[in-house]
C-alpha cells in the first residue's frame, strides 16, 4: 500500500454511510439503506477522497503499514457525511432584519414586496456594493454554513437583476469557489425578481438575448463557472411561458434547471419542470397531485425549504405526499435576508417536526438527495470509497442527535472535514 498524506477517522460509535450501494438518490418514504456501522473507522487519502470505510478492526489491520498525517479519536462519537444545502441566495448587501419586525405585525411576504422590501431592497443595495464589500460577508456566511456542518452549497445570483450586477455576483461566487474548501453549486438568477420599469416578457428578452449569451461567453473563456439556471415562476413575478422561455435558453446552453416554483401560488411550475427535465425545483407549497406525480416520473428533484413555511407561515409542502409518490426529496436552509438561516441541522429538525419527515428521510434529503438535485450525487452526499472526503463529526454517541437537537450546534459538531481537509 502506497504511504502518504492521510487523515484517520478511528473508532466512531456509528458512522452512517447514508448510501452504501452507489446509489445516486434515495428515493420514497423511510430509507432503509443509510447503512449504520457500529464501531467504524474512515480514512481519507491525500487526494482528499475517501479511501476506506468500515469496522474500526478490519481498517487497523489493512492500514497497519500507513502512515497518518492526522488522525482524530472518534470514540463516543458519530461520523456523517458532510451535510448538503441544495438552495441558497447567500451573495448580497443591505439589513432587512426591520422586515422581521412587519411579518411578525401580519405583513405578507408580497406585501411587503409591493412595497419596496423584499428581493427589490435587497437589490438597490446589492448594486451599490463593491464586489469586494459582497465577497467579505459572502465567506462570513459560508464559515457560518461549514460550522453547522454543511460541505456542499448551491449559491444563487439573483440580488442584481441587470447584467452588470449579476456578473458581480458571479464572480463573487467563483471567487468562493477557487479560494474556500466549501463545495459551491453555482446558479444564475438573472430572473428573481422583475425589474422595475419592465413586464416579464420584457426581462425574459434582456435574459435570454443579453444575459444568457455573456454568460456563455465568459464559461467558454473560463472565467465564471456556473452550474444552475433559475426562475422565480410566481403569480406577478415571473408567468408560465417566461419561465419557460428562459430555462429552455439555459438549458440549451448546458445549465442544469433548478428553479422556484409552486411556492405562494399553484403555478404548474412542477408540470412544467418535468416537460422541460429540470434536475430541481424548489419551495412547491402548492404544488398539484399531477405536478408530484409527474416529479416522480422524471426523477426531478424536489427541494424542500422548512424555513420558509416556518417564516412566513405558509401552508407546509407535503413533503409526505411527495415521499410516498416517490419523489426525490431534497432540504435547502433557503438562506436569504428573508430566511437568515445558515444552519442544516435545523433545517432537517423543522422538516421533521413541521414537515413529518422521519429522521432518515431528513438526512438522505440532506445529503445525498441535496447533492442529486444539483447533480453532484456521483460525488457528493455519502460516505463511500471515491467520493469527496466531505465528513462531519458529532460529540454524540447516536447519530440521530445532530436532528433531534435545535440550537447550539456549534458545540454538537466537533469537526467538519471537507474536501479531505479538517476546518
Ligand atoms: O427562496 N422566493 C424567492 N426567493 C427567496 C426569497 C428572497 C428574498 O426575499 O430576498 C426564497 O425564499
Ligand atoms: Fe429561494
Amino acid at each position: 500500500m502506497a504511504s502518504g498524506h492521510r487523515l484517520l477517522l478511528e473508532n466512531a460509535q456509528q458512522a452512517v454511510l447514508v448510501c452504501a450501494r452507489g446509489e445516486r438518490f434515495l428515493a420514497g418514504p423511510a430509507p432503509r439503506s443509510l447503512a449504520v456501522l457500529e464501531g467504524a473507522s474512515l480514512v481519507v487519502g491525500a487526494d482528499g477522497l475517501i479511501e476506506a470505510i468500515g469496522p474500526a478492526d478490519v481498517i487497523q489491520r489493512k492500514f497497519s503499514e500507513a502512515t497518518f498525517e492526522e488522525r482524530i479519536d472518534c470514540s463516543g462519537k458519530c461520523i456523517l457525511p458532510g451535510l448538503v444545502d441544495a438552495h441558497t441566495h447567500p451573495v448580497w448587501a443591505g439589513e432587512r432584519v426591520h422586515e422581521f419586525a412587519m411579518k411578525l405585525a401580519g405583513a405578507t411576504y408580497m406585501d411587503i414586496h409591493q412595497a419596496g422590501g423584499g428581493i427589490n431592497f435587497t437589490v438597490q443595495h446589492t448594486r451599490q456594493a463593491s464586489e469586494d464589500e459582497l465577497f467579505c460577508s459572502f465567506q462570513q456566511r459560508l464559515q457560518c454554513m461549514m460550522r453547522a456542518g454543511t460541505t456542499l452549497v448551491e449559491c444563487k445570483s439573483g440580488y442584481g437583476l441587470n447584467l452588470e450586477t449579476e456578473l458581480k455576483m458571479l464572480r463573487v461566487i467563483e471567487r468562493a469557489r477557487k479560494e474556500m474548501n466549501v463545495g459551491i453549486s453555482a446558479t444564475y438568477c438573472g430572473a428573481h425578481s422583475v425589474p422595475k420599469g419592465k413586464s416579464a416578457t420584457e426581462a425574459a428578452d434582456d435574459i435570454v438575448n443579453n444575459h444568457l449569451p455573456k454568460l456563455k461567453e465568459l464559461g467558454s473563456s473560463g472565467e465564471i463557472h456556473i452550474d444552475n439556471i433559475d426562475v422565480f415562476c410566481e403569480k406577478g413575478v415571473f408567468d408560465l411561458d417566461s419561465t419557460r422561455r428562459i430555462l429552455q435558453s439555459g438549458k440549451e446552453m448546458g445549465l442544469q434547471i433548478n428553479f422556484h416554483g409552486d411556492e405562494l401560488h399553484p403555478m404548474k411550475a412542477a408540470e412544467l419542470g418535468a416537460e422541460l427535465g429540470a434536475q430541481a425545483i424548489s419551495h412547491l407549497e402548492e404544488v398539484s397531485d399531477e405536478g408530484i406525480a409527474a416529479m416522480a416520473t422524471t426523477r426531478c428533484s424536489a427541494v424542500l425549504l422548512p424555513t420558509t413555511a416556518y417564516m412566513l407561515r405558509l401552508k407546509q409542502p407535503r413533503a409526505r405526499k411527495m415521499l410516498d409518490e416517490g419523489v426525490i426529496v431534497a432540504l435547502g436552509s433557503d438562506f436569504n435576508p428573508n430566511a437568515y438561516c445558515f444552519s442544516m441541522p435545523m433545517v432537517m429538525h423543522l422538516a421533521c417536526v413541521n414537515m413529518r419527515m422521519s429522521m432518515p428521510e431528513a438526512l438522505a434529503a440532506a445529503t445525498i438527495n441535496a447533492a442529486y438535485a444539483l447533480g453532484r450525487s456521483h460525488t457528493h452526499g455519502s460516505l463511500e470509497v471515491g467520493k469527496q472526503g466531505d465528513v462531519i463529526i458529532i460529540n454524540a454517541s447516536r447519530w440521530e442527535h445532530l436532528i433531534y437537537q435545535f440550537g447550539g450546534h456549534h458545540e454538537l459538531i466537533d469537526y467538519v472535514i471537507a474536501k479531505g481537509k479538517v476546518i
